[in-house]
Parts: C-alpha cells; structure tokens; sequence
C-alpha cells in the first residue's frame, strides 16, 4: 500500500523548517549508503547526529505519532530517527531497495525497515525533476508532494530519485518497523479501521460496531509482533 499522509506541517511551518535546513551543512549522501545504492546515491544529505536533524527528527515523529492516518495505516512500531536530504544541479538516486534492517548510531537497538517514508519539505513549483519513482505491485508511480506532505510506502519497493535538474529539493527520509511485518495484512486492517470510523459517524448498529472493533483488535493480537 502506498499513501499519501497530507499536512504534518502546514506550509508556512514546512518553508521555516526549509529555511532552517537550506542554512545548514550538508555531507555527501553516500555514508549511509549500502553497498549497491551507494553506487546509484549522488545527493547531500544532513549528519545523523546533527543537532538540526536531531531536533527536527524529533519534531517529526511526534507529529506523526499523533496524526491518525499514519497512525492507522503504519501501526508503528519502532521509528527510525528522521534523516535530511537535498538534491540540486542534476543530483539523482537510481533505482535502489533500502537496506532491511538499519542500526541505530551509539545504540543496540535495530529497526526493520517495513515502512518506507519521504516527507517534501521544497514546494514543487521551486524546482524540477525530483520525483520519487516507486514501482510497486500495481505499477511505477511518480511522486512530488506539496511542502509539509509525505508519502508511506513498503520498504519492499524498488524506487529511485529522477535528477533535480532546476532549483534544491529538500526533504526528510526515514523507515518505520510496523506491529504488523507483512503489507498486506496491514493494508487489511486499515482498510477495516477505515471502514469501522465510517460507520461511527454514520451512526451504524452499535452492537455491530463494538463487534468489528474487537475483531480488528483480535486480529492485531493476532498478527503483531511487540
Ligand atoms: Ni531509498
């Protein structure tokens, strides 16, 4: 499943945080490459450990935690720290699967890459090329969102950045580790929490609801792994 999450900042908050990560220093994005994809890598990218990254990565994911439509269709687990990227003067990713599994810097801790996500942070009216080729079960879709919006997508997928070829295209990239390992389960619950929230503000037979709720939360229990 592929969606877009509208809105996590608004765009005046996405043109300040732009502003912030413009003004900032940028590292050659091959360091957090693999091996194959740092072939195929030629972008600028913030250092993980950047207070700017920090503080902003934080920003994120607390957005996020409190915004249904991800909340609903992730069914996160563990969420990597956001990281920066930025693209100008022809800079492009070819094609590329992310790397599985990704270790946190000065911890332990791991984080399975289920979930992969790009938040825009440049209008797309400020440059061109850029889009987030994504070829998934259903075809190769084009992606380049409005500033403050962001895209959801299985870490499965091959996908590829096409050259900036006017203008610097800024934005945050980071994996999340679901509850929920498999797509296609995750896709059918939230399929079903879309369907239960309908039939709340419609009204539906109540005792019908508290049915389907607890089959959606049994099937959770079922499915998950924590
Ligand atoms: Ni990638």
């Amino acid at each position: 499943m592929l969606i877009t999450i509208p809105e996590v900042f608004t765009p005046e908050e996405a043109e300040s945080i732009r502003q912030r990560l413009d003004a900032t220093e940028w590292l050659d994005g091959k360091v957090t490459a693999g091996y194959q994809s740092a072939k195929a890598k030629n972008n600028l990218q913030l250092a993980e450990n950047h207070p700017l990254a920090i503080e902003l990565g934080d920003l994120i994911v607390s957005r996020l935690t409190q915004h249904p439509l991800f909340m609903s269709a992730a069914l996160p687990r563990k969420v990597f720290p956001p990281l920066f990227n930025r693209y100008e003067s022809g800079q492009s990713f070819g094609f590329h699967i992310d790397n599985a599994v990704r270790s946190l810097s000065g911890s332990r801790e791991r984080v399975r890459t289920d979930l992969s996500s790009t938040l825009f942070f440049t209008p797309p009216e400020d440059y061109d090329g850029g889009e987030l080729i994504i070829r998934d079960t259903y075809g190769t879709q084009a992606i380049k969102l409005p500033a403050g919006h962001m895209v959801l997508y299985p870490g499965t997928s091959l996908h590829k950045v096409m050259p900036v070829t006017r203008g610097v295209r800024i934005s945050s990239f980071f994996w999340t580790q679901s509850l929920i390992r498999e797509d296609s389960q995750r896709t059918l619950l939230f399929d079903m929490d879309n369907a239960i929230q309908r039939l709340y503000q419609t009204g539906a037979d109540e005792e019908a609801i508290i049915q389907l709720t607890g089959t959606y939360h049994n099937l959770i229990r079922h499915w998950s792994e924590v």
